[in-house]
């Protein structure tokens, strides 16, 4: 197969490499003659003689005659990508596939009064080209399957995973990342945590490799707040996709992140935050623990207290003592509610306030698999009790978990997020943009999440989810956390997104 690359910048000269590899003669095309020398550089240092011999630097789309697939990758702007797509599809005769590698212009309106437009095609990489393994195959309205098929095997002959996705406002993997982000910016504008102090529970607590700030300062916040808009006005205002204020106010500052050395961290001087911290350790004390609930978080809950040294038992167990601590997990409990210890109260139903307002219990939240999380949150009202905040510090430190002390609301900060991000993963599937399979494998390939949110949301109870999403509508109001209609059928027909359910 012979191979075009438009665009010799951060995508096209990774894309072009891609296929030097894979074995395809590529020709890479920029009217910019130093960014094809740059490209051909960083290429060099990475491929053999044999696999370099295969590039061709060419300066105009007459030179891209013969090619059976082009690649563009050339700024994002539509009237841009359509002139310059309209002139190689001239020069490359009327079987060559042209694929865009667009982020967010919809493959439609890229094809649209191109001629054959049933041969242009989707084909989405994810930055740096030659390293991550994912590649989604997008068809516009118009495209051909033999269009769809070269591509794909293209993507698979460059060793990649390829998924399919829709033509819709960041196709499959962008637009169920979106909350990532979003919802990240909701819990600093409602005041729930700092930058510094969200970035560490989603990493600590939901074992993300980075934090929604940090990967803001990566990406360039005037390019994350671009993006932002454009979902927004795709989806005609989709509540979930409204961009935020602060990141507005981010952007007009000129503080872009990384590349401007100040964002929502200073990159100026040594590094922009501390390590993580090593677990905390002590030991059970006397006495014995009361977890109540009947859910995956409080089995695994038991499980960890137990393999800890606590004393673990069932509210029906207590036998009338008074227990050191009551950890009540909440749901399938019908016992009467526990007293006479210091309490620690799931979040997840509610917020510590709508369910113990004006009691001395503290609030925490944690997502299963607890295995997996090193760091609890929790959150405290006007009445807490000094000895449930102490005694529920004490109780995960022995359990080897940090705690985060965060504002109020249901699911605190992690929850909230990841509720989300399986809420959006949700109407993604529902909606028919990409198999549960395709969107799981997209998140953990395209953005390094450490697991898929659907295989999360089968792991943690997808009842655990929804009553997170449904008191986070109830106390805010707000439509973003309405339930995707194929969550909600899920969570009644008693099914899961995956059949195995594996993690
Ligand atoms: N950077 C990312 O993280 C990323 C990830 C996925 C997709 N994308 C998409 O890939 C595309 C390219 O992004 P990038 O980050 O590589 O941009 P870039 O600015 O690094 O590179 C663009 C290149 O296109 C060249 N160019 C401009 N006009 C041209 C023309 N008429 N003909 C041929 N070449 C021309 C420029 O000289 C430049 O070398 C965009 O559509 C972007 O949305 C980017």
């Amino acid at each position: 197969m012979t191979l075009g690359v438009v665009g010799a910048g951060t995508m096209g000269a990774g894309i072009a490499q891609l296929g030097c590899q894979a074995g395809e003669a590529t020709r890479l095309l920029d009217p910019d003659g130093a960014a094809l020398e740059r490209a051909r550089e960083r290429i060099a240092k990475r491929l053999e003689p044999e696999q370099l011999a295969r590039l061709e630097l060419v300066g105009s789309p007459a030179a891209l005659a013969g090619c059976d697939v082009v690649v563009e990758a050339i700024p994002e702007d539509l009237a841009l990508k359509q002139r310059v797509l309209g002139d190689v599809a001239a020069a490359a005769g009327p079987d060559c596939v042209l694929a865009t590698n667009t982020s967010s212009i919809p493959v439609t309106a890229v094809a649209a009064g191109i001629e054959r437009p049933e041969r242009v095609v989707g084909m989405h990489f994810f930055n740096p080209a030659p390293v991550m393994r994912l590649v989604e195959v997008i068809g516009g309205v118009a495209s051909a399957e033999w269009a769809l098929a070269r591509v794909r095997a293209l993507g698979e002959a460059m060793g990649k995973h390829v998924i399919d996705a829709a033509d819709g406002p960041g196709f499959l993997v962008n637009r169920c990342n979106r909350p990532f982000g979003l919802e990240a910016l909701r819990c600093l504008s409602d005041g729930i945590a700092d930058v510094e102090t969200i970035d560490r529970i989603v990493r600590m607590g939901g074992g993300f490799r980075m934090g929604p700030f940090e990967l803001a300062d990566l990406v360039g916040i005037d390019v994350g707040f671009e993006v932002a808009k454009s979902f927004h006005a795709l989806s005609f205002g989709e509540p979930r996709w409204r961009p935020s204020p602060l990141q507005a106010r981010m952007a007009a500052s000129g503080r872009h992140g990384r590349k401007t050395g100040r964002g929502w961290y200073s990159y100026e001087d040594g590094p922009h935050r501390p390590e993580d911290p090593e677990p905390p350790a002590g030991e059970a004390p006397e006495g014995f623990v009361v977890v109540a609930g009947e859910s995956v978080l409080a089995d695994e809950l038991r499980y960890a207290a137990a393999g800890a040294g606590w004393d673990v038992r069932l509210p029906h167990d207590a036998g009338g003592d008074v227990p050191r601590l009551s950890v009540d997990c909440g749901r399938g409990d019908d016992g009467p509610p526990l007293q006479g210890a210091p309490q620690l109260l799931l979040c997840d139903r509610g917020s510590l306030a709508t369910l113990d307002g004006d009691g001395p219990a503290a609030g925490f939240h944690a997502l299963p698999p607890f295995e997996s999380c090193r760091l609890v949150e929790m959150t405290r009202g006007p009445y807490t009790s000094e000895a449930a905040c102490e005694l529920g510090e004490r109780f995960f430190a022995t359990l080897g978990r940090h705690v985060a002390w965060v504002g109020d609301a249901p699911g605190l900060v992690l929850g909230r997020i990841v509720c989300q991000l399986v809420n959006e993963a949700a109407f993604a599937v529902g909606e028919g943009v990409g198999s549960a399979a395709d969107v799981d494998t997209g998140m953990v390939l395209g953005m390094n999440h450490p697991r898929g949110p659907l295989a999360w949301a089968d792991h943690a109870g997808l009842e655990h989810v929804a009553a997170v999403l449904a008191a986070l509508q109830a106390e805010t109001g707000e439509e973003r956390y309405r339930l995707a209609p194929e969550l909600r059928r899920r969570l009644v027909l008693d099914l899961t997104f995956h059949e195995d359910g594996a993690l």
